[in-house]
């Protein structure tokens, strides 16, 4: 089954707003146009309507890195699914650096996702063990996809899976690639039990963690990863170009 690759730029906490014009506008220049590959750029909050401005027509897309699962109230500091959906079309959840550095849990994960998808936004689900969780990875992966999908029925087509193994994250480690295809597979295989097999077959699953240029044609050519979700490369027009490119040509 060919599924089309998604290319994420998470930009995490990082760039002034001059920086982030810049990058968005090297970005438009490098890959507009791209086939093969979506790309899909997460800037910081702030600079999300820079970025449906910069993006607006041309084939990159827009990604939040985080939501709040409410709509609209009395929530100082968070930002709602449908206020993201005005300039974004995308939604990172369940991002490991939300869930232990800002104790985020499974319910409110499954609660970001759900009103994600309510609100007409793309969601990438972020899953992936931690150093201390790798002799049970298979477990830990399953709890979090169980209790990410809480209460949906159907595995919508929108929904794209992002592997990140936390302790290859931000470290240089890089899973090796048979490990992350492993993962990846073992993923699908998760969501065919859960859902269905045409369902799990057509779902984008990416890897995260450490992606440079000097790694990603490993990652893309394994039959079971659709692109990758990028942080620290992302952040330089040229290796995200070529990150992209090189899971477009896969
Ligand atoms: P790095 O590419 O910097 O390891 O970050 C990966 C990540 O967390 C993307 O969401």
């Amino acid at each position: 089954m060919a599924r089309l690759p998604v290319v994420g730029g998470n930009w995490k906490m990082h760039t002034a707003r001059g920086e982030a014009v810049a990058l968005l506008s090297a970005l438009r220049r490098e890959l507009d146009g791209l086939a093969g590959a979506q790309v899909v750029i997460c800037p910081p909050a702030p600079w999300l309507g820079d970025a449906a401005d910069a993006l607006a027509g041309t084939t990159l897309e827009v990604g939040a890195q985080d939501v709040h699962w409410e709509p609209k109230g009395a929530f100082t500091g968070a930002v709602s699914a449908p206020m993201l959906a005005s300039v974004a079309s995308w939604v990172i959840v369940g991002h490991s650096e939300r869930r232990y550095l800002f104790g985020e849990t499974a319910e409110e994960t499954n609660a970001k996702l759900r009103a994600s998808l309510a609100a007409g936004l793309s969601p990438i689900l972020a899953v992936g063990e931690r150093q201390e969780e790798i002799g049970r990875v298979a477990d830990v992966l399953a709890a979090q996809l169980t209790e990410g999908f809480r209460g949906i029925e159907r595995l919508p087509a929108d929904v794209v899976i992002a592997y990140e193994p936390v302790w290859a994250i931000g470290t240089g480690l890089a899973a090796t690639p048979d490990d992350a295809q492993a993962r990846c597979a073992l993923i699908r295989t998760m969501l065919a039990e859960r859902f269905n097999t045409a369902s799990a077959d057509a779902c984008r699953i990416q890897y995260g963690g450490s992606v440079i240029t000097g790694n990603i044609e490993d990652y893309a050519k394994q039959p079971d990863i659709d692109g990758a979700l990028v942080g620290g490369a992302s952040l330089d027009a040229a290796a995200f170009a070529t990150i992209c490119r090189a899971v477009a040509a896969a």
